[in-house]
């Protein structure tokens, strides 16, 4: 397939087939990061910018390590000491770059549509790596290849995605990939988290996870935004855990060998018990090295020029 977008702004604008052509490039990167030696010429000459305005671990570093492994330049505009400080828009941060002949730019905004914005403005490509409450494609496709990797496919899968939907990026983007793969996905949350208008997009909703969990194939479980308790958005951290906290015990109720996801970072004894999180369902882990290959993949079809062999 021959790749057709200068960016990755959000699952929307990608087909099925699209979405699984991500899947499969990024399966050759994951047996690269298993080799002794993990380094390739693929992108020499090419310069990535990783420009995060708010804090990451997962998605910084692993776009980083992606790039590298690739054989690309990175540079890591660090907005603590960045003229930001002095008072500089994203419109004049955005041509600094472009003057700088950039190839692709890995953005984190917490204003929804930030990086929407820079892709209009840059002829470099732009990979959004979380926008507000709006979008975060690239953990949605890891989480993917995850789920192909654990399940074999996802016609007919019944994943469940419980937590504060309502704040996640993680959900949305999650929910738009999954039901274009032929899912079945239900969105558990108190009422004050889970926004009615999500069943627009052909999900069910539920605020009972116990009445959800029997024949899931896969739960995700979401982090809980503890500065909401003060929003008033729940009553009380110990009920939130006792109605919605996913641990071994609870995890029964599927009658499967369901696999338990979270995208991170955790809080532990909130949404996911440490029996549960450090158990062998958990695919917790994974999803962070899947991380990599899936960012590998994606710098490589935006300006690695395509369609042929990345792998000798
Ligand atoms: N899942 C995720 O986006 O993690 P980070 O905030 O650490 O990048």
């Amino acid at each position: 397939m021959q790749w057709r977008h200068k960016d990755l702004l959000d699952l929307d604008t990608l087909t099925a087939e699209e979405i699984r052509h991500i899947i499969k490039t990024a399966q050759p990167m994951k047996e690269i990061l298993s080799r002794p030696m993990k380094k390739l010429p693929t992108l020499r000459g090419k310069n990535v910018v990783l420009l995060f305005y708010e804090s990451s671990t997962r998605t910084r570093t692993s776009f980083e390590t992606a790039a590298k492994i690739l054989g690309a330049d990175t540079t890591n505009f660090s907005v603590a000491v960045s003229s930001v400080n002095k008072g500089e828009s994203l419109l004049d941060t955005a041509k600094t770059l472009q003057a700088m002949n950039v190839d692709l730019v890995i953005v984190r905004h917490s204003s929804s549509g930030a990086a929407e914005f820079l892709a209009n403005v840059l002829e470099a490509g732009v990979i959004n790596g979380g926008d507000g409450q709006h979008a975060h494609p690239t953990q949605a496709l890891l989480d993917f290849y995850t789920l192909q990797e654990k399940l074999g496919g996802f016609e007919g899968k019944k994943i469940v995605i419980v937590g504060d939907i309502l704040h996640s990026r993680v959900a949305r983007s999650n929910v738009l990939g999954l039901k274009k793969l032929g899912a079945d996905v239900t969105l558990v949350g108190p009422p004050t988290l889970l926004p009615d208008e999500m069943k627009y997009l052909g999900v069910k909703l539920s605020y009972d996870l116990d009445k959800e969990l029997p024949g899931a194939d896969a739960v995700m479980a979401l982090r809980l935004q503890l500065e909401r308790q003060q929003s008033g958005l729940f009553p009380s951290i110990r009920e939130y855990s006792k109605l919605y906290g996913l641990s071994l015990e609870r995890l029964k109720k599927t009658g499967k060998k369901t696999i338990v996801m979270h995208p991170g970072p955790m809080n532990r004894g909130v949404e996911i018990m440490s029996d549960l999180a450090d158990s062998v369902q958990s695919v917790i882990e994974e999803q962070v090295t899947n991380g990599v290959a899936v960012r590998m993949a994606l710098i490589y079809l935006l300006i690695g020029g395509g369609t042929g062999n990345v792998v000798d």
